[in-house]
């Protein structure tokens, strides 16, 4: 138990894959840390471990698109989380079109935005990426499905250990 347990572990929050591409290549990977962090300006940050294949193409990238995970998406969570851009191409077993500036969106995923990375924050195993939206999904109307939570996947083992 480090310090801060007692308090993460009651945490159970949305699930996101996030994507990348930089110089004809992509990555993506799925993300519990992420949060907005500004309304005005929006922001939002996303956080990659440094020992990620994501986190390494993310540094050379521009923009990064983050989609949201419903519960429908358990199988996408677990190729983007369980498996790594080291040993497999998950955008060969994916549908996937390039968004603005080539990052690519996910086809089955349909909440997740683009995002300028404005700066990069040192965090310690992770980076933060702090985003500024230039591109945004369609809005759902009233009833947007259930999401895919932490909890749900926490017994999923990581393609890289943190
Ligand atoms: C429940 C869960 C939450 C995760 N949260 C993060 C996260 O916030 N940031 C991150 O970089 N990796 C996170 N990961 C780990 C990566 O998704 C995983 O190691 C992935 O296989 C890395 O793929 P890549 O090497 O292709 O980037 C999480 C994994 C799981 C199972």
């Amino acid at each position: 138990m480090t310090g801060i347990d007692a308090f993460t572990d009651v945490l159970d929050g949305p699930m996101y894959v996030v994507t990348a591409a930089s110089d004809g290549k992509r990555a993506g990977c799925l993300v519990g840390f992420a949060s907005q962090c500004s309304i005005d300006p929006p922001r939002f940050a996303v956080w990659l471990s440094v020992a990620n294949h994501t986190y390494r193409l993310a540094r050379e990238a521009e923009y990064l698109t983050v989609h949201l995970l419903h519960r429908d998406d358990r199988a996408l969570a677990e190729l983007f989380g369980g498996e790594t851009g080291d040993r497999v191409d998950k955008f060969a077993r994916v549908g996937w079109r390039p968004g603005e500036a080539g990052s690519p969106v996910l086809e089955q995923l349909s909440t997740w935005f683009t995002g300028r990375i404005e700066g990069r924050i040192e965090g310690g195993d992770h980076v933060g990426f702090l985003l500024a939206p230039v591109a945004v999904c369609p809005p759902y109307g009233d009833r947007p499905p259930p999401l895919l939570r932490y909890r749900e996947l926490r017994h999923l083992d990581p393609g890289h250990p943190a």
